[in-house]
C-alpha cells in the first residue's frame, strides 16, 4: 500500500473514473539517470498510471505500456504541465508527472503544488503525492566518496526563475558558513557568464586548491566525474547535464588516491 502524507490525504470529492477510481497525481523522481536508480517506489507509480505527463526527454526514459497515454512537453513549461496533470486527474485519471533526480530538487514537485493552490479548490478532492528519487547531487557525491559528508548547501546557478544578485548573496553566504557548495544548472549552452562569476565570488574565501568535483551525466553512457580543485576547474566542459561540489575547508583529497574526496564528520573546535 502506498504510503500517502497526512498533508495530501484526499477529500471525498475528487471525481471517479469509468472503473471506478478516483483521479490522482504522482510527482515520480526517475533519479537521475538510468534504471539502475528507479526505485521499486517509483516503478509502481509509473506501472499503474493511466497518463504520463513530463518534459519529453525524461518521458523518454520510462518504457512504454500498452494503454498508458503519454503528454510530453518542452523543458521550460512546468506550469503548464502541472495544470495539464490535475485537469487529467480530476477527470479521474491517475497521472504521473515525471521528473528527473528528486522531484522535490529544483523539480515538478514545487511546480504541481503551486498550481494546486492557484486552482483555488478547483482540485478539491485529488490526491497528489511526491514520490522521492535520488538527486543527482548524492549520485555524484557517490562517485568520489564522500564530498557531502559534513554540512552542505544547494545552490542553482540558473537565474531563470530568481535574480543574479541573490545567487551571488548565497554564495557568499554559503562561503562565509563554511559549508560545502553543490551547483546545480551551472551552464547552459546560452549560459555561460554565470558559472564564471561564481566561481570568481567563491574565490574570494576559498582557498584555490579546494577540492571540486565536476560531475557530467553520472548514470549515463556519457558520464564524466573529474576531481580538480578551485583554481584548476575547466569550465568548458561543464554543461545543463554537469553539477559541481566545491570542497569547505575541511573537505580532502584522499592521499595518494586522487579521486576520492572526502568531507570529515567532525570540524575544528
Ligand atoms: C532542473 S535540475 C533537476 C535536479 C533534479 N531534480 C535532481 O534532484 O537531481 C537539472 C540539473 O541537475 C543536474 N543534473 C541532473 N542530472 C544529472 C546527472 N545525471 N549528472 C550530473 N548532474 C545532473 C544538472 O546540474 C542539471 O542542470
Amino acid at each position: 500500500v502506498p504510503y500517502i502524507s497526512p498533508l495530501l490525504v484526499p477529500t471525498a470529492t475528487g471525481r471517479a473514473s469509468s472503473d471506478g477510481h478516483r483521479g490522482r497525481v504522482a510527482v515520480v523522481g526517475l533519479g537521475p539517470a538510468g534504471p539502475q536508480w528507479l526505485t521499486p517506489e517509483a516503478q509502481a507509480e509509473l506501472a499503474s498510471a493511466d497518463d504520463l505527463v513530463g518534459y519529453e526527454t525524461y518521458l523518454a526514459r520510462v518504457p512504454r505500456r500498452r494503454g498508458q497515454r503519454r503528454h510530453s512537453s518542452e523543458n521550460q513549461v512546468e506550469a503548464e504541465r502541472a495544470r495539464h496533470a490535475l485537469e487529467l486527474a480530476a477527470g479521474g485519471s491517475r497521472v504521473a508527472v515525471v521528473s528527473s533526480g528528486d522531484p522535490g530538487i529544483f523539480a515538478m514537485a514545487s511546480a504541481v503544488l503551486e498550481a494546486l493552490g492557484e486552482g483555488n479548490g478547483q482540485y478539491a478532492g485529488l490526491e497528489v503525492r511526491v514520490v522521492p528519487g535520488l538527486s543527482a547531487m548524492q549520485a555524484a557525491a557517490a562517485r568520489v566518496g564522500a564530498p557531502l559528508g559534513h554540512d552542505f548547501c544547494v545552490v542553482s546557478l540558473s537565474d531563470h526563475l530568481k535574480p543574479w544578485e541573490i545567487v551571488e548573496r548565497r554564495l557568499r553566504a554559503a562561503c562565509e558558513a563554511d559549508m560545502v557548495l553543490t551547483l546545480y544548472n551551472p551552464a547552459s549552452s546560452t549560459r555561460r557568464e554565470q558559472l564564471a562569476r561564481a566561481i570568481e565570488v567563491v574565490s574570494e574565501q576559498r582557498a584555490p586548491s579546494t577540492p571540486l568535483v565536476v560531475a557530467r551525466a553520472v548514470g549515463s553512457e556519457a558520464e564524466s566525474v573529474t576531481v580538480t580543485t578551485l583554481e584548476q576547474l575547466e569550465s568548458d566542459v561543464v554543461d545543463m547535464r554537469t553539477l559541481l561540489i566545491i570542497g569547505s575547508s575541511t573537505t580532502r583529497i584522499v592521499p595518494g588516491e586522487p579521486r576520492l574526496v572526502y568531507t570529515p564528520r567532525r570540524y575544528p573546535g
